[in-house]
């Protein structure tokens, strides 16, 4: 190795008074490549490496609508900083099918029930706001206090939540990745069998890939049976999370479709990242759900959800083909590039907590756990008017991330685990305080043509 140095340096010292101009050149360029090197390394490589000098929190501006993060230090009070900053009440949830909706459905219906908050309540007791179709204003029960939130199944419709939701609404939504969702999907509602694949295929995603235009077809045509609340010509393989977010694809047949051009599907993904403050991901559900509680200024009490699958949405493909994922690559683009965009966010996002951010995921791991065995319990015993004392009620202790605060039975039944059972609760109290304006309401015809109004 010595011996290799020193023949090198002898070499570069002949070369030097042999060439000195040459030599020059050649060091300067080779240190300019490396400066360029090691500074694109830097910035844009490692990003995430470049951890921020101190801890920040999600804060909202005067106006309760733009956002901007309230830097702290480590010395200063986590508990005061918790505390300084308002509850956020006002909030629009737009969700990809098979996106862990469910869970947070219980979520959001447990937050805004127990502070007697306006829900935009889909018609009768429907479950969707005319998804997969855009959204109306004649989608919701009328509501004379106004409304607070929108969690229920709707494509983000700009111009009509804009026109019926608070000024300083938030806006956030929760997707998953792509291929891990459509097989979710593919299973739930039941693709193979209304397309048509074979029952006795060993791998029916594989086998819908390959003849992709036929159970395309035969799936989306009129004629298909136990197709659900999926209208015909809606594609459920394709582009659905962009879809859900309002990006024109092309349905309903007749209006815009970006799909064929990335410059207007990117343009579309920036467009929503300025409308949206925070886009969660299911493959990072609890970091998710802490930069959602520091979004929203709410306690871990509000992010407490129930499901006793969470665990397993890691991204299993071993039996797939790679060419089928390819396929699905090509075929839903849109979806691809959308995940990609807003996992970078979500991570900028964490960067930009500093690393007491995981000391708080981990610490709401913990909490999360007891209320779920808590809860389990519960609802292993039923619903009761009165329950044992020792399961009466589970108390959280204080840290510098919560207050002290207890989880009854109630707060079980009203997250899970059926939590659409909340969500009609709703609609019969919103028709008992609203039956005035409802009447009034339901003697304006319903003009929404049959091919722009969902069934579900
Ligand atoms: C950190 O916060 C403390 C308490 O507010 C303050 O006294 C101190 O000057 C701050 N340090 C820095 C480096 O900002
Ligand atoms: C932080 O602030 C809270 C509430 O203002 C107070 O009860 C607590 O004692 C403070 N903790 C420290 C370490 O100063
Ligand atoms: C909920 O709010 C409405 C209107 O703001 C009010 O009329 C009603 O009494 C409240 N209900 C409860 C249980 O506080
Ligand atoms: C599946 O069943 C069809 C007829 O029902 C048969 O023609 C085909 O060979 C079977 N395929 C496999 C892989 O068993
Ligand atoms: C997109 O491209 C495909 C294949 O080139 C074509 O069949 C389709 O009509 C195009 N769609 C639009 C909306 O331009
Ligand atoms: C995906 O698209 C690329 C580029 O358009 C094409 O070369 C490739 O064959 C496609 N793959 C599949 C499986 O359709
Ligand atoms: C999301 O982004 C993180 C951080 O950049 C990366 O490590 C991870 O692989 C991405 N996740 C997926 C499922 O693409
Ligand atoms: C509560 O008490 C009952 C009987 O007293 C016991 O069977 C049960 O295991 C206890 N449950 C818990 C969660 O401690
Ligand atoms: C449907 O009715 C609303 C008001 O009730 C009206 O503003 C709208 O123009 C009507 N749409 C059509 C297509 O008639």
């Amino acid at each position: 190795m010595a011996k290799l140095v020193s023949q090198l340096y002898s070499w570069c010292v002949r070369f030097a008074k042999k060439k000195p101009n040459a030599f020059f050149t050649v060091v300067v360029t080779a240190l300019f490549v490396y400066l360029v090197f090691t500074g694109y390394m830097l910035c844009c490589k490692y990003p995430l490496l470049e951890l921020p000098r101190v801890p920040s929190s999600y804060v909202l501006d005067f106006n309760g609508q733009t956002l901007y993060e309230l830097d702290f230090n480590e010395s200063q009070n986590l508990t005061q900083v918790r505390k300084s900053c308002k509850e956020q009440i006002n909030f629009v949830f737009i969700k990809g099918m098979k996106c862990a909706t469910s869970t947070l459905l219980g979520v959001f219906y447990r937050f805004g029930y127990t502070r007697n908050l306006s829900f935009v309540s889909p018609l009768n007791d429907k479950m969707y706001l005319n998804w997969p179709f855009p959204m109306t204003r004649r989608s919701f029960r009328p509501s004379g206090r106004g409304y607070n939130i929108l969690t229920d199944h709707a494509v983000y419709t700009e111009s009509v939540m804009e026109a019926i939701m608070p000024k300083d609404t938030l806006y956030i939504s929760i997707i998953r990745e792509p291929f891990a969702q459509l097989k979710s999907v593919f299973q739930y509602f039941k693709v193979a069998k209304i397309s048509g694949v074979p029952a006795n295929v060993s791998s029916p995603v594989d086998e819908y890939f390959a003849h992709l235009e036929r159970y395309e077809k035969a799936y989306t045509d009129h004629g298909a049976k136990y197709r659900w609340c999926v209208p015909d010509g809606f594609s459920m393989t394709r582009n659905l999370l962009s879809h859900c977010h309002g990006m024109p694809l092309g349905f309903p047949p007749g209006s815009e479709d970006v799909s064929n051009s990335t410059a207007a599907i990117d343009r579309y993904i920036e467009h929503l990242d300025r409308k949206f403050s925070l886009v969660m991901i299911v493959e990072y559900f609890y970091e998710s759900l802490v930069l959602l509680r520091r979004l929203m200024c709410w306690g871990f009490k509000d992010i407490l959800f129930i499901n006793a699958n969470i665990a397993k949405y890691d991204f299993q493909t071993n039996k797939i083909k790679p060419e089928t994922m390819e396929a699905h690559r090509n075929w839903s683009n849109a979806d691809y590039r959308f995940y990609r965009y807003f996992n970078k966010t979500l991570w900028g996002h964490i960067s930009r907590q500093g690393p007491r951010f995981f000391e708080e995921v981990k610490e709401f791991k913990i909490v999360e756990s007891l209320v779920q065995d808590y809860c389990q319990t519960i609802y292993a015993i039923g619903k009761r008017s009165v329950y044992p004392s020792n399961v009466s009620e589970t108390v959280i202790p204080q840290s510098v991330w919560t207050d002290q605060f207890t989880v009854t039975p109630n707060d079980c039944w009203m997250l899970g685990p059926n939590p659409y059972e909340l969500l009609h609760q709703v609609q019969r109290e919103h028709d008992v305080r609203e039956a005035a304006l409802l009447a009034e309401w339901n003697k304006i015809p319903d003009n929404r043509t049959e091919n722009m109004k969902s069934t579900c």
